[in-house]
């Protein structure tokens, strides 16, 4: 351990409190326990990450986001600063759910009959049921703070959706979500929440917009796709002066704001004397994945050795399979080039209940510290999702969201790894979201519907062409 980590100076070792922590179920944090800051890991990057481009081909500068983007809100997306304030009236909100607990999962280690730990972060305690509002309130504040009136959004799940509809209601602005049509169709109750909450959700592909019509017009029946509805959502933003657009993943200030999660599971950890050996997100466009690992890996940069599992669907493998390469957040390329594995723009996920994994692209910060060699990346077939779903809600009672079965099957795989050595290993994985507004596709699992599907190589040789003269940014 390097005691030059900025980590271990702010939050120096407790005693090993393990007795204390031996039939603990879970670790709960005060609310004056609470971080005070977001952790930005571009402070600690070994090597900076690539910049943005502009389809000029040149870096982008902040004035070319200020169509889409709050200045605030740019000014962080670009910040190398280390530690970044919440603001108090941000804090205040979060507090309605926050800190989140840190659970055991001794059940579910006691039927795999491992020696390894098992601990996850329950972020399905928000009132949306995932990860997704500690980005969306601190969006919904910068925006309202920079004199916005209005945020258009994409949301795939319907998690990020339902999260920035609370967000817009509880801070006082209005909320437009563009959400992909097969989870639209699959989840109507997801759709009732948002209109709750006051925000108007319609499905894309829609006829509202150009880029919208345009595919419908080459494609009527496509299921949509988070790249599809994100350039809907940025086309009607920057049509009107008081509007703008926010993203639920990918950007760099949106990996900024989950990291609320693993530094309050820091914390949690130093109560009971542990340390995790190996840390577990799902991974679609990388928030709650960087959200629990990004302070983690802080350490691993100053010398800790910790291992980090980002996991994602074999559907859509893209930090697996997708080349790293410059490639546009969406379809009708409105976005500026991000460095990033990508299947490519143009790729269109087959109809995973997943919803949330379905993208095209990976956080350019998740995929800078895989090309720096700081996480591992796995992908999984969709029933082994399911199983592991199954297994958790039988032992620990709580039903995961599809995206979450994920973390789950590959927390089990490294359960049964420790099994296999014999280690006493201590297992850390978020547990992203709920499932309650999933039921449909536990229903098709449990009806013996759900089948493997692995992105053949054929379909993604194809989506790549319509990148292959895109700029390669450099290798790590
Ligand atoms: C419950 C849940 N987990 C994970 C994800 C994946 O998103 P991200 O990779 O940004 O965390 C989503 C996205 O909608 C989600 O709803």
């Amino acid at each position: 351990m390097n005691s030059r980590s900025p980590f271990y100076l702010r939050f120096p070792q407790t005693k090993n409190l393990t007795a204390m922590s031996s039939d603990l179920t879970k670790v709960i944090l005060e609310e004056h326990e609470m971080p005070r800051q977001w952790y930005n890991i571009q402070a600690d990057l070994p090597s900076p990450m690539p910049p943005p481009l502009g389809m000029n081909g040149l870096p982008v500068s902040p004035d070319d986001l200020a169509r889409v983007f709050p200045m605030n809100l740019i000014e962080q997306e670009m910040s190398s600063e280390r530690w970044i304030d919440i603001p108090p009236e941000v804090l205040g909100i979060l507090k309605l759910w926050r800190p989140s607990p840190l659970y055991r999962a001794r059940r579910l280690e006691k039927a795999l009959g491992t020696p390894a730990k098992i601990y996850y972060k329950n972020e399905g305690v928000s009132p949306a049921g995932s990860h997704k509002p500690n980005t969306a309130v601190a969006q919904a504040w910068y925006n309202r703070e920079f004199g916005i009136k209005y945020l258009t959004t994409e949301t795939g799940a319907g998690q990020w959706g339902s999260a920035l509809a609370m967000s817009c209601k509880l801070i006082g602005i209005e909320c437009k979500v563009f959400m992909v049509r097969i989870s639209f169709d699959q989840k109507p109750f997801r759709k009732t929440m948002m209109r709750t909450w006051g925000a108007e959700c319609i499905p894309s592909p829609s006829t509202q917009t150009a880029a919208g019509r345009r595919i419908l017009e080459e494609m009527p029946d496509t299921p949509g796709s988070l790249g599809i509805a994100i350039s809907e959502a940025i086309e009607q933003a920057v049509e009107r002066e008081d509007t703008r657009y926010a993203l639920g993943s990918v950007l760099n200030h949106v990996m900024l704001h989950q990291t609320i999660i693993g530094l309050e599971a820091k914390k949690q950890f130093e109560k009971i004397g542990h340390y995790p050996d190996v840390v577990i997100g799902c991974a679609g466009g990388g928030s709650n994945f960087a959200g629990i690992s990004f302070p983690f890996i802080c350490d691993k940069i100053h010398g800790k050795p910790v291992q980090v599992i980002a996991t994602e669907p074999e559907a859509c493998p893209t930090l697996t399979r997708g080349p790293y390469i410059y490639d546009t957040g969406d379809v009708a390329k409105m976005t500026p080039l991000l460095p990033m594995h990508s299947l490519g723009h143009r790729f269109i996920p087959p109809a995973l209940h997943a919803g949330g994994l379905r993208y095209h692209g990976m956080a350019p910060l998740v995929s800078h510290v895989k090309q720096l060699g700081l996480i591992d990346a796995t992908a999984l077939p969709q029933t082994e999702c399911y199983e592991a779903a199954l297994l958790f809600a039988h032992t620990e009672g709580f039903i995961p969201a599809p995206e979450t079965s994920h973390a789950i099957a590959q927390t089990i795989r490294e359960a049964n790894k420790a099994k296999e050595e014999g280690k006493e290993k201590v297992i850390l994985m978020n547990w992203s979201g709920h499932g309650l507004m999933d039921l449909q596709g536990y229903d098709a699992f449990l009806s013996g519907k759900v089948t493997d599907y692995a992105l053949p190589d054929e379909l993604l040789e194809q989506s790549l062409a319509a990148v292959r003269d895109h700029p390669r940014p450099p290798e790590a």
